[in-house]
């Protein structure tokens, strides 16, 4: 992948008056990625997206987007993103084409193939009243807008709430290749599996503060699995002090352990010794992902 920041920001910061939206944020968001932007509720993941597009006057810090800031350059940024808010909202008397052709023409795009192309793809039908349209169907044309005019960076709150599971994995699909066409995607989501499946890495915020950023294949490596083990006789607790063995607890004859690497020499080790009971269990990334939503994330 190329390493050429799209969206830059540098210790970005939003107060609320005494409450802290945001504080501090430092995060890229490379040309050709797609960033998943994860957080307990009130984190700070639609401050950031705000302030990131200038729709939000920023405390403090920096945001550059194609390499221009995003304040002085707010409108040439604008024309060159697609943005889906949170709050996605339209006039309930306009049809959705109408409401389409309007928002196409803002961002300058003549051609109507993309928009086309995509509400079938999506199955959404055009030609009804956005306000007769049910909650789903509404965030389709919100999708649909963001990437109609075929813009280099898409920013996305929540993209898929509201959406059926069939629909949310045609919209996977659509994210997939609309990345594997060059473009960079920021998006928040409260769907776990949602970004374990179509994002390349994730920021997670808790408490204005971001408290990681990996990605999602390094996660999955560092989780380790948790082995329970029933000796029949006491062991030497130290026998398991060694590399990528974490959190070992013996309490009597049974022991508890993490294991992040080394799995072989640890069995090695455990079938030296009588053993009456073991279990394995592997973390899935909901786990990993919940841990720092609770505890700052040790990453377990
Ligand atoms: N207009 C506002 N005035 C005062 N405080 C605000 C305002 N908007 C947001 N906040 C506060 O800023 C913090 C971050 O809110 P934000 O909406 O960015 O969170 P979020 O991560 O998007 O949450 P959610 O997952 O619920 O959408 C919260 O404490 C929220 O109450
Ligand atoms: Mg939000």
């Amino acid at each position: 992948m190329d390493k050429k920041p799209v969206l830059k920001i540098r210790g970005l910061t939003k107060k609320y008056g005494d409450v802290v939206g945001v504080k501090d944020l430092d995060l890229d968001v490379y040309l050709g990625e797609i960033m998943g932007f994860l957080g307990p509720n009130g984190a700070g993941k639609t401050t950031t997206i705000r302030c990131c597009l200038d729709l939000l006057q920023k405390t403090d810090g920096e945001v550059k987007i194609f390499g221009l800031d995003s304040h002085e350059n707010a409108i040439e940024i604008r024309k060159r993103t697609g943005y889906l808010p949170g709050d996605f909202g339209m006039y309930d008397d306009l049809k959705v084409k109408t409401i389409l052709n309007y928002l196409l023409s803002q961002s300058g795009v003549s051609d109507k193939t993309k928009m086309h192309e995509l509400s079938d793809r999506l199955e959404l039908d055009i030609g009804r009243r956005y306000g007769n349209l049910s909650k789903g169907n509404k965030q389709k044309v919100g999708i649909v807008q963001a990437f109609m005019a075929d813009q280099d960076l898409i920013i996305m709150d929540e993209p898929t709430s509201g959406l059926d599971p069939l629909m949310q994995k045609k919209c996977y699909e659509l994210f997939r290749e609309e990345r594997d066409n060059g473009k960079t995607i920021f998006m928040s989501s409260h769907i776990l599996a949602e970004v374990e499946e179509v994002c390349d890495r994730v920021a997670i915020i808790r408490n204005a503060r971001l408290q990681v950023v990996e990605k999602i294949d390094s996660l999955k490596d560092k989780m380790g699995k948790k082995l329970e083990i029933e000796f029949e006789n006491d062991v030497d607790p130290k026998l398991f002090t060694m590399e990528g063995v974490e959190d070992f607890n013996l309490d009597g004859r049974h022991a508890t352990m993490i294991v992040t690497s080394n799995l072989d020499e640890v069995i090695k080790r455990i079938s030296k010794q009588n053993v009456m009971n073991m279990s394995f269990e592997t973390f899935s990334l909901d786990q990993l992902f919940m841990t720092y939503y609770t505890s700052g994330g040790k990453g377990r």
